[in-house]
C-alpha cells in the first residue's frame, strides 16, 4: 500500500473532478491518497510521510496556474525526494494535430522548467468547457478560441448559431478510461 499526495490546482472544477477519480480509482486499488485543493488547503499539506505525490493543474490563457506553480517551486526540495506525477488539464489536448499536440507538451514543458519537478510520468487529458458558468463575453470568447475542439465534437453543426442554445450547458472532453488507466502506474 502506498501513500499518495494528491495536489491540485482547478478554476472551473474539471482538474478536481479528474483528481478525485484518480483518488477513487487509486483507493481501489488498495492504495491511501489524500486530496489536497493547492488553492485553499496548502496549510494542510505535510508532505512528509508520502510515498509519492500526483500533481494537477489545468491551463488558462496558456498557463497553469500561478499557485500551483508557486507551491511546487517552494516544496520542490521534498517533493524531489519521492516519485512524482504531473498532469495538465487543457483543451488543446483534444485536437488532432501535431501542431496542438507539440502545443501541450510546451504547456507541461513551461510547468516543469518554471518548477524544476522531475515526475516520472507527465500527461494531458482534455477538460471540459464549463458554458453554464462563463458569462456572455467568456462564452464568445471561449467559443472562439476553441473552434477546432468543438468542430472536432459537433462537426460542421459547430458553427450553427443554434449552438447558441447547445452550448449553454457544460460540454466535457475527458475520457475517463484514460483517466483510470494513469493510475495503473
Ligand atoms: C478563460 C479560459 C481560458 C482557457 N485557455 C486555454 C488555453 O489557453 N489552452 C487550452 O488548451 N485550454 C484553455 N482553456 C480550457 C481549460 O483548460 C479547460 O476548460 C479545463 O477543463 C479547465 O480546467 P479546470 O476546470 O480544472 O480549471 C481555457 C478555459 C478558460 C475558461
Amino acid at each position: 500500500m502506498l501513500k499518495i499526495a494528491l495536489l491540485y490546482g482547478s478554476t472551473e472544477g474539471q482538474t478536481k473532478k479528474i483528481s478525485e477519480k484518480i483518488r477513487e480509482s487509486l483507493i481501489e486499488k488498495g492504495h491511501k491518497a489524500d486530496l489536497f485543493n493547492l488553492k485553499s488547503d496548502q496549510k494542510q499539506i505535510k508532505l512528509n510521510g508520502y510515498d509519492g505525490a500526483i500533481i494537477g493543474s489545468s491551463v488558462h490563457i496558456g498557463r497553469h496556474q500561478k499557485y500551483v506553480l508557486k507551491y511546487i517551486k517552494k516544496n520542490i526540495e521534498l517533493l524531489s525526494r519521492i516519485p512524482t506525477a504531473f498532469f495538465s488539464v487543457n483543451l488543446t489536448a483534444y485536437e488532432d494535430k501535431a501542431e496542438s499536440q507539440e502545443k501541450v507538451k510546451g504547456f507541461i514543458n513551461d510547468f516543469l522548467s518554471k518548477t524544476n519537478l522531475d515526475p516520472v510520468i507527465t500527461t494531458a487529458f482534455p477538460g471540459a468547457l464549463k458554458f453554464s458558468q462563463y458569462g456572455f463575453i467568456k462564452r464568445k470568447f471561449m467559443k472562439k478560441i476553441t473552434s477546432d475542439v468543438l468542430k472536432k465534437e459537433f462537426g460542421e453543426k459547430s458553427s450553427d448559431i443554434n449552438m447558441d442554445l447547445e452550448l449553454n450547458k457544460d460540454i466535457e472532453f475527458t475520457d475517463w478510461g484514460e483517466v483510470e488507466n494513469f493510475t495503473e502506474i
